[in-house]
């Protein structure tokens, strides 16, 4: 693979993994994708959690998921990131006030799909899990109040890809030209 659309297409939404361990230099890796990510004012509101072992994964994942969605292939998947935020004052409390933009959501977004496209990358699936209990999941992983869980993405070798791709707008639904 050697181009960067290339990268982009050949990701997907991962829902069926393979148990196998994931090296401990790979996920350093794919963090580090999202450590250089770009935020708002440079604040670098993202903070991590990688759940490996294997009662508290568990733990997290049927506990900390909202109802109604079956995400059990999540718990084959070896790793579990956690995606949590850390507000600053002025750039995420005060800021948004006047502008109604979630700053800080935004840099989340960047660093975890720039995770997500290394460890494509890499040969990994990935899905990001947003139906969860952010209460429930910082209080299973121990994280202190001020940082909220918005996300999780599962990470493992994928033991199969869909068959059909979902689909996307077109561009001309989704850009225009001025
Ligand atoms: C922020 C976010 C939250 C998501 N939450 C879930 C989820 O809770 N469960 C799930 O199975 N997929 C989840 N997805 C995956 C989307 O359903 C998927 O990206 C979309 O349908 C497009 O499919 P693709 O990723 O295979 O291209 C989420 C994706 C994003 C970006």
């Amino acid at each position: 693979m050697n181009d960067f659309l290339d990268l982009v297409s050949s990701r997907f939404s991962c829902r069926c993994y393979l148990p196998d361990p994931v090296p401990k230099e790979d996920v350093v890796r794919i963090l580090e994708a999202a450590r250089l990510a770009p935020s708002a004012c440079n604040k670098q509101p993202w903070r991590f959690a990688v759940i490996t072992e294997e009662s508290l994964r568990t733990r997290l994942l049927e506990e900390g998921l909202l109802p109604g969605i079956n995400m059990d292939w999540a718990k084959v998947a070896p790793v579990t990131l956690v995606l949590g935020m850390k507000r600053s004052l002025v750039t995420h409390k005060v800021a948004p006030m006047l502008s109604d933009v979630d700053y800080p959501l935004i840099d989340l977004g960047i660093a975890g799909e720039h995770a997500v496209l290394q460890a494509t990358e890499l040969g990994y699936g990935t899905c990001w899990i947003g139906w969860i209990k952010p209460k429930k999941v910082r209080k299973i992983i121990g994280w202190p109040r001020e940082i909220q869980p918005q996300a999780l993405i599962a990470l493992g070798k994928p033991a199969s890809a869909p068959e059909k791709r979902t689909p996307r707008l077109s561009l001309d639904e989704i850009a225009e030209w001025k």
